[in-house]
Formats: C-alpha cells, sequence, structure tokens
C-alpha cells in the first residue's frame, strides 16, 4: 500500500480518538519524523512574514502594523516572532487548540538567533535591536521563565477559541494574516471566518494577507504521487480518505475568489505558482474540477492581499 494512503488511515483513526492532535503531533514526530523544525520550514514561514510585512506596508503607509492576528499558527510561532521583531505591539495568534510548547517556543527563538548570527535574518526581517536583545534576555533565563512569561514579553496572546467568533473588538486588528492554513478549512466554516476577520479587521488602513498552499499535502509525504493526486477522487471519496485532523477542502484559488468576493471583500493584488501542467495530466480529474480551465486547477499556492480600507459590511450571496 502507498505511503500516503498509510498515512491517511493512521490519521482518519486518530482523528476519532480524545486528544487527536496531541497523539498525531508524536505520530508525526516519531513515525513520520515531520515536526523537526528545519531550515526549510523555518525560512519559509520568516519568507511569508516579510511578504506580509511588505504588504502591509506597501499599502499603509510604511508604518509598522500595531496590532496582528494570525490564524492557524501550529507548532511553531515564526511569523509572531517576527511581528514582534519588527515593533508590534499585541500579537495575537488563533487557533482551536493549543499548539505549542515551551520547548518548541524554544527551538523557534533559537532558530531566529542562528539565522541572525549567519547574517540571514536580516535578509527578511528588518527588526528593532532593542526587541532582539529580548529575544537573547529570554534565551539566557529560559529555564527560569513561565510560558505565560515569554509569551507576555514577546508580546503574543494566544487566543484558544473558534475564529468564527473573536473576542477581539470590530476595527482592532491592523494585519490579518494567515499561512497555509485555509486549504484545510472548509467553506463552510471559512465564509464565517472571513466575516468574522472583516469585522475585526481595522477599516481605515487594515490589510488581509493570506498564503495559501493548495498542493495535496500526502504528496508533501509520499514522493510517489504528484501535488494534484487528490483532484483524482469525487468529493464522496475524498470524505472517506480526509480526516479531521489536517483536512484538505481541494479549493482552487478561483474558489477563493469567488468566497472573496460573494463577501465583499476586496482582493487587492494576487500573486501564484503557476504548477505543472504535465503532473497535472496525468491525473484523471474528478467529474467537479472537469469544468476548471486546466491553467487554474494546476496552481499551487497562492498569496491574496486584501487593503481594507473602507470596505462595507454587506455581503453578496450568490447562494
Ligand atoms: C494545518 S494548520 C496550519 C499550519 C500552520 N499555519 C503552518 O504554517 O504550518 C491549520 C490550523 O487551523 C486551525 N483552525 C481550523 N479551523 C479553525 C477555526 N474555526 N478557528 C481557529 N482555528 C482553526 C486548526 O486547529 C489548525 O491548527
Amino acid at each position: 500500500m502507498k505511503k500516503w494512503k498509510q498515512k491517511a488511515i493512521v490519521q482518519k483513526i486518530i482523528s476519532y480518538l480524545p486528544l487527536s492532535h496531541k497523539i498525531n503531533y508524536f505520530f508525526q514526530k516519531y513515525v513520520t519524523k515531520g515536526v523537526y523544525l528545519s531550515d526549510a520550514y523555518f525560512f519559509d514561514r520568516l519568507g511569508h512574514a516579510s511578504d506580509h510585512i511588505n504588504s502591509y506596508q506597501k499599502y499603509a503607509g510604511n508604518t509598522i502594523p500595531k496590532t496582528t492576528l494570525e490564524i492557524g499558527t501550529g507548532w511553531y510561532p515564526i511569523v509572531p516572532i517576527s511581528f514582534f521583531l519588527i515593533g508590534a505591539d499585541k500579537i495575537y495568534s488563533v487557533d482551536i487548540s493549543f499548539l505549542t510548547s515551551k520547548e518548541r517556543l524554544k527551538n523557534t527563538l533559537e532558530k531566529f538567533v542562528e539565522s541572525d548570527q549567519k547574517q540571514q535574518l536580516k535578509k527578511y526581517v528588518s527588526y528593532v535591536p532593542e526587541r532582539f536583545q529580548i529575544l537573547n534576555d529570554i534565551l539566557a533565563h529560559y529555564n527560569q521563565l513561565s510560558l505565560e512569561d515569554i509569551l507576555h514579553r514577546l508580546h503574543i496572546t494566544y487566543l484558544i477559541e473558534d475564529a468564527r467568533k473573536l473576542s477581539l473588538s470590530d476595527n482592532s486588528i491592523d494585519l490579518v494574516n494567515s499561512n497555509n492554513t485555509f486549504e484545510h478549512i472548509y467553506p463552510s466554516i471559512l465564509i464565517p471566518i472571513l466575516i468574522e476577520f472583516k469585522r475585526v479587521v481595522n477599516k481605515k488602513e487594515g490589510v488581509m494577507s493570506h498564503f495559501i498552499d493548495m498542493s495535496d499535502h500526502f504528496a508533501h509525504f509520499d514522493k510517489s504521487i504528484n501535488i494534484y493526486n487528490f483532484l483524482q477522487f469525487s468529493d464522496r471519496q475524498w470524505e472517506y480518505i480526509d480526516n479531521t485532523i489536517q483536512p484538505q477542502n481541494r479549493n482552487r484559488m478561483c474558489d477563493y475568489k469567488n468566497i472573496f468576493s460573494d463577501l465583499n471583500i476586496p482582493i487587492t493584488e494576487s500573486s501564484y505558482r503557476e504548477g505543472n501542467l504535465n503532473e497535472l495530466k496525468t491525473i484523471s480529474l474528478a467529474d467537479k474540477y472537469l469544468d476548471y480551465p486546466l491553467e487554474e486547477i494546476a496552481i499551487s499556492h497562492c498569496h491574496l492581499i486584501s487593503v481594507m480600507k473602507n470596505v462595507p459590511d454587506e455581503i453578496i450571496s450568490h447562494n
């Protein structure tokens, strides 16, 4: 049996167990070896942080976002720490589960220090020297500090709640962002989340910046399949294969654009990776994808930037 199928079966079983996220972490750590904070992952997310900051500065007059919100930060808070380093005051991270830990936070901080020593960090993040010194101080006294103290010093607040109902006030966030998260949220949940983002984002100079990875994530792990493998399955078949630990909605970039348009959220700028048409053509596509242009389906990653200045509250629904 192919490796991706074995992983799908194990994740499906784990998804029915209590504490499924914790069990999945240990499964990935000891079996698939997928949780180690690699340089590739660190610099990829650092690149995202840099792009979010540049997007904000491009459209909000070259200032630093005072307040930021990321959904689904994951195990290593690379993007929130980047925002701390450039001088943000209040950095929120929302998730239904608390996924970091004191040990993982330490790994992340050490990566920042290491990349600075190798003169790499400054290529991504123009940090405030006093803020970087706080990072060094935290690491120097790490064992004496509690996780709460450390997060407090980093101006990071974890909101453990459903992003469909945020405990944040209207217009309170300058920069709303996500990194490889939307592809894991089905539209029935993503739509109310985006409505909530629209409420909390600052409508004077707020910006939303979202990176979406539309490739089949099983292909990251099993090199015998390509990134379009999951597009061969009907929705019904996919329901059996997919799991609630790491769901994949299989939406294409045009689907996200339609959702944004229905919600009256502008896409001010977008960029994408074209993908590989030859690889796509090896897949016998499920009926639901036959109406899409092949070039559209092939797009594997995208970055959507929304300038939220004066965006009205109304929603246009075509349903
Ligand atoms: C796969 S992870 C994101 C990966 C991470 N951003 C990275 O860069 O590796 C998706 C996260 O979104 C969170 N999530 C899904 N639905 C949510 C909701 N309604 N409210 C808050 N968080 C949610 C999940 O709990 C999960 O931790």
